[in-house]
């Protein structure tokens, strides 16, 4: 059954920091999502056609930017799972904060998960700091929400045959639940 907010089914938006076609951070998204899909609106914003973000452009026509800003604000929250690319958060998925800072802050007071998994010892420990940062930034002023921690570290070994382990997946069902109980308190307190 679906989870009511507000007298209608809570709405979680999901990106993922990767557009390799087999990416990690893609199944333990597809876990989520599949996990919770008869419970929750889902969504996941495609970011990988979203142009580099340059001044010169940004007040062009961008339907993908559109459609991207219309997803957060359509979110009641947005679960952001990402790889590490040296030590910091993917270019892609930088450049599509980077859009979602601009014109329509639609970032603003949003809560947000941080997830990922990368196949170092440290599990995008260092990206999900910098994502943080990002995320508290004067442009987008999101809610990361507080007491979640969840790194897949040697990612590959948490995943066989494109599926997440189940055994693999307690902390982020943990964390996911605390996320979910954070924004039940946000909207209906
Ligand atoms: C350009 C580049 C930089 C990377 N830097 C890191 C890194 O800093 N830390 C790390 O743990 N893995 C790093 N990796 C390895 C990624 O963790 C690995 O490619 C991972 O599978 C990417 O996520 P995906 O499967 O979701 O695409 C890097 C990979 C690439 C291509």
């Amino acid at each position: 059954m679906k989870r009511k907010i507000l007298g209608g089914t809570m709405n979680i938006l999901f990106i993922v920091g990767s557009t390799r076609k087999a990416s990690y951070n893609q199944i333990i998204a597809n876990y989520l999502m599949d996990k919770h899909k008869d419970e929750y609106n889902i969504r996941q914003t495609d970011i990988s056609e979203i142009p580099m973000f340059s001044e010169d452009i940004e007040n062009q026509d961008w339907p993908m930017v559109d459609k991207a800003r219309e997803d957060v604000e359509w979110a009641d929250g947005v679960v952001i799972v990402t790889p590490e690319n040296n030590y910091s958060v993917p270019a892609v998925l930088k450049n599509y904060l980077d859009w979602c800072s601009r014109k329509k802050r639609v970032y603003m007071n949003k809560p947000v998960m941080i997830t990922g998994g990368s196949m170092g010892h440290w599990g995008t420990i260092r990206a999900q700091g910098h994502l943080r940062q990002i995320l508290r930034s004067n442009g987008i002023k999101s809610v990361v929400v507080p007491g979640i921690e969840v790194y897949f570290p040697k990612v590959q070994d948490s995943i066989v045959d494109g599926k997440l382990l189940e055994e693999k997946a307690g902390s982020l069902n943990k964390n996911f639940d605390i996320f979910i109980e954070y924004l039940k308190k946000s909207n209906c307190d």
